[in-house]
């Protein structure tokens, strides 16, 4: 069997035009279109590739896009006073502060400060609860990406096997609730999981978010289920000699490809779906807070 490839990137951009069409309706409607604001703390050069990214993906769609850099020794009060202003401004709808945040800053204090209705990542306190209590939440992009992909291939999700490799609040925690609100069985394993390999041979489908470059085998897959790979790794191999850098998932791609029934690409995959769905969100937002029907993205 060879898997079909679920193209993260195609589907991200058809999500895009959706929220193109989106705006532009809102925009003749009511006149406005919504805003996304991006907190930068410091010069860390994966973030400020991220944000610069955002930002021009935010402006092609229509939107309003403002980003704040803010110097790596920024204070805690400032940082909260700079979220506060945001949090009050009525043309901004969503608010998003790029982690990691610098040490001498409490992470969660500060996300728990966003106003919950334009917290676009989904990591404030009470967007955590709403999901878990399958309410209506800001949802994580990354894990929303992956449910958009899972249930464009399955149709209907209830009843199977789920197993996420991985717990953390960003990925493994809220798709474990979004598939458990899909009906699915789900198993979040771990680090401390005893015989993993056994535990991902049950699933029907498998979310690896570890981050551990390929660290998922072909042998630990079961013949057909589906693979969502949300690892990003940056690793480096030998090509006649030289050392060249290369992209890898937490999967093993050339061994699962031969055992799935669908696996998403690194990249092309989850990556660019992350960006979308923080569009789609922001859309969302601004509906929410114009009390406005929002968007299905089905
Ligand atoms: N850093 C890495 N991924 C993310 C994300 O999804 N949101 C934010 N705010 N920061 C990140």
């Amino acid at each position: 069997m060879v898997a079909s490839i679920i193209s993260g990137k195609e589907f991200a951009s058809r999500l895009r035009k959706k929220v193109t069409t989106q705006v532009s309706k809102l925009k003749s409607s009511l006149g406005s279109v919504p805003g996304l604001d991006v907190i930068l703390v410091g010069n860390n050069p994966a973030s400020e590739i991220y944000v610069k990214n955002k930002a021009k993906q935010t402006i092609e769609v229509g939107m309003q896009s403002t980003k704040h850099m803010l110097s790596k020794n920024v204070s805690e009060d400032e940082l909260l006073k700079q979220i506060n202003t945001v949090n009050i401004d009525d043309s901004v709808h969503g608010i998003l502060v790029q982690l990691p945040l610098p040490d001498h800053i409490n992470t969660q204090k500060i996300i728990n400060s966003i106003e919950p209705t334009k917290d676009v990542d989904g990591f404030h306190i009470s967007n955590v609860g709403l999901l878990a209590t399958g309410q209506k939440a800001m949802i994580p992009c990354t894990p929303l990406g992956c449910l958009f992909m899972l249930k464009d291939y399955h149709q209907d999700l209830s009843g199977l096997n789920a197993v996420v490799v991985g717990r953390s609040n960003i990925v493994g925690k809220p798709m474990a609730q979004l598939l458990l609100n899909e009906n699915c069985t789900v198993t979040v394993a771990h680090s401390k999981t005893q015989d993993l390999p056994k535990v991902c041979r049950q699933a029907d489908i498998i979310v690896a978010a570890v981050g551990i470059p390929e660290f998922i085998r072909g042998d630990w897959i079961k013949p057909g289920a589906t693979v969502i790979d949300v690892g990003i790794n940056r690793i480096s191999y030998q090509d006649s000699g030289t050392t060249k850098p290369k992209l890898v998932g937490d999967v093993n791609y050339d061994e699962a490809i031969a055992v799935a029934g669908a696996i998403t690409p690194v990249p092309g995959g989850v990556g660019p779906m992350t960006i979308a769905c923080l569009l789609a969100n922001t859309t969302t937002a601004f509906c929410r807070i114009n009390n406005v029907e929002e968007p299905s993205w089905n």
